[in-house]
């Protein structure tokens, strides 16, 4: 699978990988080509979890959280989701997600149609996480231009948008992403799988919090819930993990954590323009409720 400099319609470049199972066409340079190709032959599980999300809605955060519901632990420990990112591991070995005991939370961030075959096969728990397309266009533009991987050349947030839109970053478009779950969702009443949105976690995470663990086929008192909310709040995330990606600037996976960041970086006529693309879209969506604020 080659390596490629992803060219825009600015002329910015950008390294991803390129290969050849669609719809799944752009993933990050660090992830394994082998993962990236042979994913749908991936043995889950019967007790695996699958988080599942566009880039930048907030997996790292969803992950740890369910960590903690699916363990009853009410404090993080010292494993990275990195650790347990289906395109960035092996498929066995050392420090694959093989050696990883049950019960299995894993995440990636591919489009349905690419997930492993025994998703639907043995009706393994998946959650898949959404957030308003305009702050993670941000919190992705932030990604690409700090972490050095990418080589992107751009530097700008205008032709970066175009960028976006056209799905020349990893995941492709975030539109046809999140189109090819709810077309899964439509056609396979038996996947087995709760939606979340990034929003209403920032404006009740106990109530959703709780919706999770139900699902997880857990039920805790609220004493215990709000504990697992202080253990995975932004400020005590970034304390211990926020290293492993940062640079001058900070914690990349862990920057602002709020939302409508997007307010700082869209102009009027950039809001209304993205507006009208996803509305384009996004129109006929019956199962996302975009939030733009709190
Ligand atoms: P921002 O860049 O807007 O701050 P992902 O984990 O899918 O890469 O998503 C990263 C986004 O989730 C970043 O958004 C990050 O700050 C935010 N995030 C990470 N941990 C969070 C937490 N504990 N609470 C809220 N948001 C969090």
């Amino acid at each position: 699978m080659p390596m490629q400099k992803v060219v825009d319609s600015a002329g910015h470049s950008m390294k991803l990988y390129v290969h050849e199972r669609k719809p799944y066409l752009f993933g990050m340079p660090q992830f394994n080509p082998y993962m990236l190709e042979n994913l749908p032959d991936c043995q889950l599980r019967d007790d695996d979890v699958i988080l599942v999300s566009y880039p930048k809605s907030g997996c790292h955060w969803l992950w740890e959280v369910t960590r903690l519901l699916v363990s009853g632990r009410t404090t993080t420990d010292k494993v990275n989701k990195e650790n347990a990112m289906m395109e960035m591991s092996e498929l066995e070995g050392n420090g694959s997600i093989d050696d990883i005991p049950s019960p299995r939370i894993l995440n990636n961030h591919y489009f349905f149609e690419n997930q492993p075959k025994d998703l639907l096969r043995k009706r393994v728990k998946t959650v898949l996480l959404y957030r308003n397309p305009k702050d993670v266009a941000v919190s992705f533009f932030h990604h690409h231009t700090r972490l050095q991987n990418y080589c992107y050349t751009g530097r700008d947030f205008p032709s970066y948008l175009h960028r976006f839109v056209d799905g020349l970053v990893d995941s492709n478009c975030i539109f046809d992403w999140l189109a090819s779950w709810e077309r899964a969702i439509n056609e396979h009443k038996d996947l087995n799988i709760c939606i979340m949105c990034y929003e209403d976690l920032q404006e009740n995470p106990l109530a959703e919090f709780r919706r999770l663990a139900k699902f997880l086929g857990k039920d805790y008192e609220d004493d215990h819930l709000q504990q697992v909310i202080k253990a995975t709040s932004i400020e005590t995330m970034r304390e211990q993990k926020g290293f492993l990606y940062s640079d001058n600037s900070g914690a990349i996976m862990f920057r602002k954590g709020k939302v409508g960041d997007w307010k700082n970086h869209f102009t009027i006529a950039q809001s209304e323009w993205f507006d009208h693309v996803t509305r384009t879209r996004m129109g006929h969506s019956k199962l996302y409720n975009f939030r733009y604020d709190l």
